[in-house]
């Protein structure tokens, strides 16, 4: 992946049979060719993924897991494994998304054992980490994406600039059409910079990739890729839409190589 390349990745959650991402992907790839100016992951739900990479194979657009268990095999019905998402064509895997932090109550330990057990099989990290309305109303943004940033990143040695990329999603955000403001992620965004830099301090962790995340649009996309801190996006419900998918994408291509 380029570095300056905006990053649009989608992510589906429980939406799309595998037909109809099959579908979408076989509209994405003959998009994308005119586009061809950002990097696209697509996190489909697990059904699909092996079908998918079928027909993304002429192309250059990743395909990530939306979740996987940290464990490499066993007793654990209904989940997937590192190894499993890689032979079905993943390059990527979400890590600590809210809706798996919050609607699934995944604890901190489980987030903390999965990433390195994801980079040790080969996977590159999408860790998204974010506020809850009532922590930001209380002036703890920062204490929490401190909380999540550390003990999730806690069992690297390094921080692997080139295989882990974190999305701020303020929890708020996502799914409700309340955007944050370019103001509110840029903030939020520099103080990840921070953190991690504290955390990891040397070049690996100054090179931290940022997307954000949260009722991403194209008519919010402009204002939010103009901030410099944002290299690009994690978009729930308007990458359903190839449209509107490539949309945000060509906006984030536009504002970023063109104008930056
Ligand atoms: P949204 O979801 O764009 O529908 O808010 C984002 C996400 O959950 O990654």
């Amino acid at each position: 992946m380029s570095d300056r390349r905006p990053i649009i990745a989608a992510n589906w959650k429980m939406n799309k049979t595998p037909q109809e991402g099959v579908k979408f992907a076989e509209q994405l790839t003959t998009k994308a060719l005119n586009l061809g100016r950002v990097d696209f992951i697509l996190a489909p739900s697990a059904t699909g993924l092996f079908h998918i990479h079928g027909a993304l194979r002429d192309s250059a657009i990743e395909l990530a897991g939306q979740n996987m268990h940290f464990a490499e095999r066993g007793a654990y019905t209904g989940e997937n494994s590192a190894a499993m998402l890689v032979a079905s064509g993943c390059q990527w895997v979400l890590i600590g998304h809210s809706e798996r932090r919050h609607v699934f109550h995944e604890s901190d330990e489980d987030i903390r054992k999965k990433i390195p057990a994801a980079l040790s099989a080969g996977l590159k990290v999408i860790h998204c980490i974010g506020e809850r309305l009532e922590e930001r109303e209380k002036g703890r943004t920062r204490e929490i994406l401190q909380h999540q940033i550390s003990n999730d990143l806690a069992d690297l040695s390094g921080f692997p600039a080139d295989k882990l990329i974190i999305a701020y999603e303020p929890v708020w955000a996502i799914g409700t059409g309340v955007v944050a403001t370019p103001e509110q992620a840029g903030e939020a965004h520099a103080q990840i910079r921070e953190i991690v830099g504290q955390l990891f301090p040397g070049p690996s962790g100054e090179q931290v990739k940022i997307l954000y995340g949260g009722s991403v649009k194209s008519d919010s996309a402009a204002a939010l890729i103009r901030i410099p801190g944002i290299d690009g996006f994690l978009i729930g419900g308007a990458s359903l839409d190839v449209d509107e998918y490539c949309n945000i994408a060509e906006i984030a291509a536009t504002e970023v190589l063109d104008n930056r």
